[in-house]
């Protein structure tokens, strides 16, 4: 296991019961790519608790879900019989998928690419497994395109989770994607996985942050002006911080 995947193995029910991962608006975007079809080979990488594929109830004939940790992994089965749901899981690192070549139609990894060791290598397994004229969806955290804002998101991030790499730029993403033999055909920024924000404390609840980390947020916070704090999305509720946890929507499709 990968730091991040024992970290994730060992908190795996805090996401099977988040509300920010279970529904979002970038999960109904995906729903979409699903209408009119009933027969979809679907494989959520990084599944986690499979939130992304259950998005793809009825449209979907077998829903793979990739994951290092068999903790996450049971929880996707768990949740996947109780909605009836075609769920296979798969023990893999979204670097070395064990699925054949061009076996799926829709390939999608959610908040989850921001770990990645290797993230070119990612891109070239989704590529790999995904059918001629299928899809690979992305959803992730996103970069800032200013370097200071880029900097704070990047240290409140690693605060959250240090097992976090990169919230990669949306212009970085398109050298990904376009280095990895994928043509975008819709791409999505500044979107939010929960609208109104996530309470900072909730933030770090899900994640486990701890809260001398939790504090160390706060005081970042408490320290940076307000149009930068505007900038990156982050508000005030109730007397504490929000998060917006902005996240790029970008559909891609092999040639
Ligand atoms: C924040 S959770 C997101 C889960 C899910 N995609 C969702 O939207 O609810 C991140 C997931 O990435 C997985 N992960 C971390 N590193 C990975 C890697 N290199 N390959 C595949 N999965 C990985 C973790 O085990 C965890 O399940």
């Amino acid at each position: 296991m990968t730091a991040a995947s024992a970290r994730f193995d060992a908190i795996a029910d805090n996401y099977a019961k988040s509300e920010v991962h279970e529904t979002s608006p970038s999960l109904s975007m995906l729903r979409k790519l699903g209408e009119g079809r009933d027969d979809l080979d679907v494989c959520d990488v990084a599944c986690g608790a499979g939130h992304s594929a259950f998005a793809l109830l009825g449209h979907a004939k077998a829903m793979y879900g990739v994951d290092p940790s068999p903790n996450m992994l049971k929880n996707f089965v768990a949740l996947g019989q109780a909605r009836n749901a075609p769920v296979h899981p798969v023990e893999a690192f979204a670097e070395a998928i064990p699925l054949p070549d061009q076996s799926m139609d829709l390939v999608v990894c959610r908040l989850a690419a921001h770990h990645f060791t290797d993230i070119g290598r990612a891109l070239a397994e989704f590529r790999r497994i995904v059918r001629k004229g299928g899809s690979v969806v992305i959803i992730d955290l996103h970069g800032d395109d200013d370097a200071d804002c880029d900097g704070l998101n990047h240290q409140l991030e690693v605060l959250h989770d240090p097992t976090h790499i990169r919230s990669y730029t949306v212009s970085r993403w398109r050298e990904l994607l376009e280095a990895a033999g994928l043509q975008i055909v819709e791409l999505q920024r500044d979107l939010t996985e929960r609208p109104g924000g996530v309470p900072l404390q909730r933030w770090c609840e899900i994640a486990s942050s701890g809260d001398a980390a939790h504090a160390a947020m706060v005081a970042l916070l408490v320290n940076t002006p307000a149009p930068m704090l505007e900038s990156i999305g982050i508000g005030r509720r109730d007397g504490g911080y929000t998060v917006p946890v902005r996240t790029c929507f970008i559909h891609a499709q092999a040639s």
